[in-house]
């Protein structure tokens, strides 16, 4: 059985955090014979630069070919001052909509070992455990009509617009309450009701949904309460199912909770289970190159690509057990750094969770 992974490193830390990913990937293809096989692609601005297009057609056909899809970051400085239509995002973004990714699962974990690298008191985040699932392919991020026009008084306007479908809330509904399932049996849908129609929309669906699903509790919660409970008891949550926008937002702040951005794994999935995994963070373009980004979003991005598009679960522990242990060695990224602990560069983290492989 081959399993063909689409590798795109993208821009900024993308291309050092891919290749200690890679080296797990490869390390556990030959250990365990896995039949994965690695195309490599250009995205964002790395495929600006060579084909003028964030997100080109060679691109477009190699990762429709691959079963699933690893991804660095995009974005950078150089490329800021492109038209919006071919900046970096705009291939994340592409990418995302044209595999129809539209269910965006972003776990925040907390490691133990990691306590306190949180910004928040320990009692606070300590045994934090929370899934956000964005819906990922509609909204205000895809929405039309968008761009800025020039209104009968000579004044511009700029507007973007929110929309969701029937279709598209319930089938982000019922990968959320899956998802619940199988873990707490809660969930807790994020809109703003309160003013916006699309989002009222949203959660009569959810209310909907939820009579096939009698072992999973649902709520509701407005976005700006959701924002502050992250920050103020953000262990009363289980799963959080949210708006592309609100989803982007909610996730940023739940993987700070986790101690660093450079922690969170992400998975993007279609219908049918395949993926695109890709850490949460940017490009990072502040500490790109200097070999000092935390490469373990991506790692445990990979595991995530193992249990949910190949259902090699028992892979996807042992990478997971392999990055516990190099944590409870006192192995540690700066970002992620505490008194006492052994600061290492990227590629030596890679090395020690490649060695807890081994
Ligand atoms: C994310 C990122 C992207 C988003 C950007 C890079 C387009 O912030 O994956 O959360 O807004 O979705
Ligand atoms: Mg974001």
């Amino acid at each position: 059985m081959t399993r063909k992974i689409a590798i795109l490193a993208g821009d900024g830390i993308g291309p050092e955090i891919i290749v200690e990913a890679t080296k797990i990937l490869d390390f556990l293809n030959s250990d365990m014979d896995l039949g994965l096989e690695f195309e490599i692609g250009l995205i964002g601005g790395a495929a600006y630069d060579a084909y003028k297009s964030p997100f080109p057609e060679q691109t477009i056909d190699l990762v429709k070919a691959a079963d699933a899809v690893l991804l660095g970051a995009v974005g950078g400085k150089k490329w800021e001052g492109l038209d919006i239509s071919v900046r970096p995002e705009k291939g994340l973004l592409g990418l995302r909509s044209e595999l129809e990714l539209f269910a965006n699962l972003r776990p925040a974990l907390l490691y133990p070992q990691l306590v306190a690298a949180s910004t928040l008191k320990p009692e606070i985040v300590s045994g934090l455990d929370l899934m956000i699932v964005r819906e990922l392919t509609g909204g205000i991020y895809f929405g039309q009509p968008r761009g800025i026009r020039e209104l009968a008084s000579g004044e511009k306007q700029a507007y973007n617009t929110l929309v969701y479908k029937e279709s598209e809330i319930l089938r982000i509904a019922h990968t959320a309450f899956k998802t619940a399932q199988k873990r707490n049996g809660r969930l807790c849908s994020v809109d703003k009701a309160n003013v916006l129609e699309c989002t009222e929309f949203w959660r009569n669906i959810m209310d909907s949904v939820a009579p096939e699903y009698p072992d999973v509790e649902l709520s509701h919660m407005y976005v700006d309460n959701a924002a502050m409970q992250l920050v103020r008891a953000p262990k009363q949550f289980d799963v959080m199912v949210t708006t592309n926008l609100f989803g982007d937002i909610l996730s940023d702040t739940a993987a700070m909770l986790t101690g660093s951005i450079g922690m969170l794994p992400s998975a993007s999935l279609d219908i049918n289970g395949k993926g695109m995994y890709e850490p949460i963070h940017g490009s990072a373009p502040d500490i790109a190159g200097k070999e000092i980004a935390n490469p373990l979003a991506t790692i445990l991005s990979v595991a995530m690509m193992l249990r949910y598009t190949f259902e090699l679960g028992t892979v996807a522990d042992r990478i997971e057990a392999a990055v516990n242990k190099a944590l409870d060695n006192g192995i540690r990224t700066s970002d992620i750094y505490s008194t006492g602990m052994q600061k290492v560069s990227t590629s030596q983290m890679g090395a020690a969770v490649l060695s807890g492989l081994k």
